[in-house]
């Protein structure tokens, strides 16, 4: 069987099943398991043009790269995948594979800060214009589509760090109608808890620094599409751009995928304990997690996530300095920036991830708290919460 007939039989498959296999098959010259990293940056040709796979330079294509691209293209039912060097060289290049001047873009109302800049301080000034709306707000987002110039509408669902919920299914049909694409930010939920590309999106994003890579180890970032015209762009401006994953980062991050199912499960068992734990303290004036009832983005991401995350959102009642000083006296949860790595972080969005949005309609609230709730013994996390909340 060819790799391609491989990848077909597979996309029949489980999740886990793809997780693990799909991408590669064992090397035809050794039987290694496991694909190399082709640490190379050329390939020598059979004469002239005479290709060995299609392979002749590594910003073209290289096979660790190739691997993890086929693998994150089977998880999230896409057509193509393309690896890059950061979750923001992917936004990047597929802003200039679709966008040019005088083209719209819609995004999120609280997305990710280094989106937002990304957008509002880069994108601009080469003359893209963008409104920013709720994900939760159907009718907010088809208010702010310009129709006939809005190339994009960007969704984080759940949003960094608010945890707000968009309706996939509904936000594709409202950007549809106005010719526009609908890019599905899938960094949080990660692709084992939801498939935006089966809902109707048309890219999904990836930072796989995050839950993909899974280890607090790599930088990287992907983009996953549903149609072959778009597939061409995004290969095409991939290569003329050049932002891509080396093949160790694309080998870290094809490792991590194969046990994000079994990863993501235990991420969501601890966020339930700590959620519960949360409620019932009274230093939370909040607790904002999806799977909680009264969240009011809960039926949607019932409907549209297998599970609700690792990530937990929450207001300390006693205001920013408290917020600050349990930050500072937690140990177990790492202080730091990131998230969707196997230990637990803590961290204060309005100081740190979400400093650049400070003063803009973006800002979060001084007194908010992300976790990014890792796979410790459940037990171990709690006791720590409780101290550092005094
Ligand atoms: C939701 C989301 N999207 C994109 C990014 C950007 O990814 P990277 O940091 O890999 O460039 C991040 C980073 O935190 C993120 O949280």
């Amino acid at each position: 069987m060819t790799q391609e007939q491989h990848d077909q039989h597979r996309s029949k498959s489980g999740f886990e099943t793809r997780a693990i296999h799909a991408g590669y098959e064992p090397d035809a010259a050794t039987g290694a398991v496991i694909p190399p990293i082709y640490a190379t940056s050329t390939y020598k040709q059979d004469g002239v043009g005479g290709l060995r796979g299609g392979y002749e330079y590594s910003r073209s294509g290289n096979p660790t790269r190739t691997a993890l691209e086929g693998n994150l293209a089977a998880l999230e039912e896409g057509e193509r995948a393309f690896a890059f060097a950061s979750g923001l060289a992917a936004e990047d290049t597929l802003l200039h594979s679709v966008c040019g001047p005088g083209d719209h873009v819609v995004i999120p109302d609280d997305a990710y800060g280094g989106t937002f800049r990304l957008v509002d301080k880069v994108a601009t000034r080469w003359g893209l214009e963008y409104d920013a709306a709720p994900v939760s707000d159907v009718d907010a987002i088809r208010a702010a589509i310009r129709p006939g110039r809005t190339k994009l509408v960007w969704v984080e669902t759940p949003t960094n760090p608010l945890l707000n919920i968009g309706d996939i299914e509904a936000l594709a049909g409202v950007a549809h109608e106005a010719g526009a694409r609908l890019v599905v930010d899938n960094t949080f939920a990660s692709s084992y808890l939801q498939q935006p590309l089966v809902l109707g999106a048309d890219v999904v994003v990836h930072s796989t620094t995050k839950y993909a890579g899974g280890h607090s180890d790599v930088v990287g970032g992907a983009l996953v599409v549903r149609d072959l015209e778009l597939a061409e762009q995004v290969g095409f401006h991939q290569n003329a751009i050049g932002a891509v994953a080396g093949p160790f980062d694309s080998w870290l991050v094809l490792r991590g995928l194969k046990t994000l199912a079994v990863r993501m499960d235990r991420h969501c068992d601890n966020a339930e304990r700590v959620v519960e734990f949360l409620a019932g303290h009274p230093g939370v004036a909040e607790v904002i997690y999806p799977g909680l009832e009264e969240h009011p983005g809960h039926a949607v991401a019932a409907r549209q996530m297998k599970r609700f995350g690792g990530i937990v959102s929450f207001r300390v009642a006693a205001g920013e300095q408290a917020a600050l000083d349990a930050c500072g006296r937690a140990e177990v949860f790492t202080l730091a920036e990131s998230l969707g790595g196997i230990e637990s972080l803590i961290e204060h969005p309005g100081r740190m991830t979400h400093a650049s949005v400070a003063g803009t309609a973006l800002e979060v609230p001084a007194d908010l708290i992300r976790l990014s709730v890792g796979i410790e013994t459940a037990d171990d996390l709690l006791a720590d919460l409780d101290r550092a909340l005094g």
